[in-house]
């Protein structure tokens, strides 16, 4: 059995619906899951997943219709103010008040937070220098970068020193050098504070940097396990390849022996074959007798995105059984080192 002490945030069977009756919407549905002590966990999903939701009921900001969900041991419903004490949370709508400065923003946190005079003195300096925000105190957040905010939406939600931190979408809209950043931020509150992560985010890349990940989709997690191992859930082994006409291609592939699967990336077609280096040939064969001809195949390492493409595309096929948490999924099973 796990070590209760271990875990961070729990929910077993977790159900949210919005509306009634007919109008209803089944946001959340169903979802077991467990954030261990300082781990990176990462909910991730497409818009409309059921991401949002179930992080505001977790956080008791909205009501579970059934199941459970707790924080720290403190159900979400019943202690809310423990919960509020030792959580910080990003919305992903926040939004700082752009006409206070980086340093006034960061003093309204504090005293919405109860943090003592004493405690900010020397707490808002260090988050500050943390989050490479020192030479900004003065400036008003409106005219901070995108990837400036979202440092200081981080260094506010660390004012109260909180043991866990939930992250909803946290760089969602910045540039590729600032999500970086960003990402290596948390690295270092992992590293240095034993801070539990959850975040949510939409982008695949993101996964990456956290120790375990749960795929949602539909209200539903379709599989929770590290990066490493839902990127060995893909079928077969996966030939890359930019076909001279797409739909013809896909097409012709996808009725060819021993070919698993077919994605299209653009102008790139990703095909998942049990044996790549025959099926190459007989791809580049089938598809040159109908005149389309195969630049640069390969052969390449499935990413999170064809994975989580594929996990999907094998849930719709069968949407009505209750199928969904892969193997690895099980409560308790060895969790990889640091990632981050
Ligand atoms: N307040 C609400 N009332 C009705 N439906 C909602 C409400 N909030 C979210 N939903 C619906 O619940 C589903 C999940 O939404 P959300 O949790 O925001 O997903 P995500 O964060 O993954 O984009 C969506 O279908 C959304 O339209
Ligand atoms: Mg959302």
């Amino acid at each position: 059995m796990m070590d209760e002490a271990r875990v961070t945030i729990r929910t077993r069977d977790l159900v949210k619906h919005f509306g009634r009756r007919k109008r209803r919407v089944t946001a959340v549905d169903g979802v077991t899951l467990e954030v261990r002590r300082g781990e990176t966990y990462g909910l991730i999903g497409p818009d409309g997943a059921g991401k949002t939701t179930t992080t505001r009921v977790i956080l008791g900001l909205l009501k579970r219709t059934a199941g459970q969900s707790e924080i720290l041991g403190y159900d979400s419903m019943r202690d809310t103010y423990e919960i509020r004490e030792r959580v910080g949370y990003i919305a992903q709508q926040f939004t700082l008040s752009r006409d206070l400065t980086v340093m006034e923003n960061m003093r309204f946190f504090a005293q919405v937070h109860g943090v003592s005079p004493a405690d900010q003195a020397h707490r808002i300096p260090e988050l500050l220098a943390f989050a490479g925000l020192t030479q900004f105190t003065r400036r008003h957040a409106g005219q901070l970068s995108g990837g400036m905010k979202k440092k200081l939406a981080l260094a506010c939600s660390l004012v109260h020193e909180p043991q866990v931190l939930l992250l909803d979408e946290p760089t969602l809209g910045v540039d590729p050098v600032s999500r970086r950043e960003f990402w290596n931020l948390l690295g270092n509150l992992r590293a240095e504070k034993g801070v539990t992560i959850f975040v949510c985010t939409p982008y695949m890349d993101e996964a990456e940097r956290c120790n375990w990940v749960g795929l949602m989709y539909r209200g539903k997690l379709v599989a929770q396990d590290s990066p490493q191992a839902i990127k060995k859930l893909v079928p077969g082994r996966l030939l890359a390849f930019v076909p001279s006409q797409m739909a013809a291609a896909k097409r012709r592939v996808a009725t060819l022996d021993g070919v698993l699967e077919v994605q299209t990336y653009g102008i790139t077609l990703h095909v998942f074959v049990d044996e790549p280096e025959r099926r190459e040939r007989e791809i580049v064969r089938a598809l040159e007798s109908e005149g389309v001809t195969c630049e640069g195949m390969r052969e390449i390492d499935p990413r999170m995105e064809e994975a989580f493409i594929s996990l999907i595309t094998r849930q719709r096929s069968d949407l009505d059984t209750e199928s969904v948490i892969l193997p690895g999924a099980v409560p308790g099973a060895e969790r990889g080192g640091d990632v981050l």
